[in-house]
């Protein structure tokens, strides 16, 4: 699926940087292969339009902010957050042309972020039960482009199948390659997704998964919300809770903006922010390298590209299939760009 040509993710709400981005100065950012800039209101909300000043197409992301506005580096017209143009400083006594506006963007801050809706949302922003609850302290921890697709990384959240391949040299167990399954159940917004896995406690994990012992067990509680957002909730034996965030925001059809927040229900004393931090980045990193090997464009309309699956790969597999169900809800068809192939006759897919 090439994300850029189905109109209907335009409908979603994306993460696109943290907040404090914004103190700078106005920031560029390419959401679903179109040119944004984003700034910071006088009251401190975030506000994003297009990137293209309607006289000479200069980015207004080289220009700078003004109050409520952002204003042109060029010529210095100036814009508000409806995008309408409300000084043309050369021309003040002269009446504004109508047509002098760009597009303009639902832009909001949620847990430390500036998220965009390209266009009116299908669903609100996102609720996260630890955000209100003094047990739980909110940590950042990524913020990065990946050179791969969504739906990849979203489907590798799921896939408990590569932990002893890919994470062998973290918490996999290398010589059990056989999966421990999700229990899956279907909501609205995704599905929610349990299992208990056995796990490696290297030396270097100890603070984090509050175990000394060599192995121990991860209860997971995970979430995928449509189409691009997951909840990795990690609870361990001990009552430790390590509940991830990550949002794999598609910049365009083959590059995402990961942005990652952690949850933590025990102190900066009991295991800082810099240790979670560096565990996690080598897991992520592992996860990037493989990721980045794939090919971007993921199919949702599986009988259309032979690529096989296993019994495991069920959580992806309902994930392209809740995609497909919503391009067809909103008249669209799966656009991708592979050439077209014939299903191979053999072919065994996961039932989903
Ligand atoms: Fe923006 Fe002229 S190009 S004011
Ligand atoms: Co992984």
């Amino acid at each position: 699926m090439l994300v850029t040509r189905q109109p209907v993710l335009r409908r979603f709400w994306y993460a696109v940087m943290p907040m404090d981005r914004l103190d700078a100065g106005p920031q560029p950012f390419t959401l679903l292969g179109e040119p944004i800039v984003l700034w910071k209101k006088a009251d401190g909300s975030p506000a994003a339009v297009r990137d293209r000043c309607c006289h000479r197409t200069a980015k207004l992301s080289r220009g700078f902010v003004e109050g409520d506005h952002i204003v042109c580096g060029y010529h210095g017209w100036t814009y508000d957050c409806s995008g309408a143009c409300v000084r043309i400083p050369q021309q003040p006594d002269l009446q504004i042309p109508a047509g002098a506006r760009v597009p303009a963007y639902h832009c909001a801050q949620k847990f430390g972020y500036a998220w965009v809706a390209l266009e009116d949302p299908l669903v609100p922003l996102p609720d996260t039960p630890e955000e209100n609850d003094p047990a739980f302290r909110r940590i950042h921890q990524m913020d990065e482009t990946w050179n791969t697709g969504a739906l990849r990384m979203m489907e590798n959240s799921f896939d408990t199948a590569h932990f002893a391949f890919v994470h062998k040299g973290t918490f996999g167990q290398g010589d059990q390659p056989k999966p421990r399954f999700f229990e899956l159940r279907e909501t609205d917004y995704g599905f929610e997704a349990e299992a208990i896995v056995p796990i490696n406690n290297p030396p270097a994990s100890h603070r984090i998964t509050g175990s000394t012992e060599p192995t121990t067990t991860r209860h997971f509680h995970n979430q995928w919300h449509l189409p691009f957002l997951r909840r990795l909730g990690l609870a361990y034996p001990n009552g430790l809770l390590h509940n991830l965030y990550t949002a794999a925001t598609p910049i365009d059809d083959h590059r995402i903006r990961l942005i990652q927040w952690l949850y933590r229900n025990d102190s900066e004393a009991d295991c800082s922010a810099e240790e979670l931090n560096a565990w996690d980045r080598r897991v992520v990193e592992e996860d990037r390298v493989i990721l980045e090997s794939v090919d971007a464009d993921a199919p949702v309309d599986v009988g259309r590209r032979d690529e096989q699956s296993m019994l495991s790969d069920r959580p992806g597999m309902i994930m392209r299939r809740r995609l497909l169900e919503l391009l067809h809800a909103h008249g669209e068809t799966e656009v991708h760009g592979w050439p077209s192939a014939a299903p191979s006759p053999e072919r065994e897919t996961a039932p989903c």
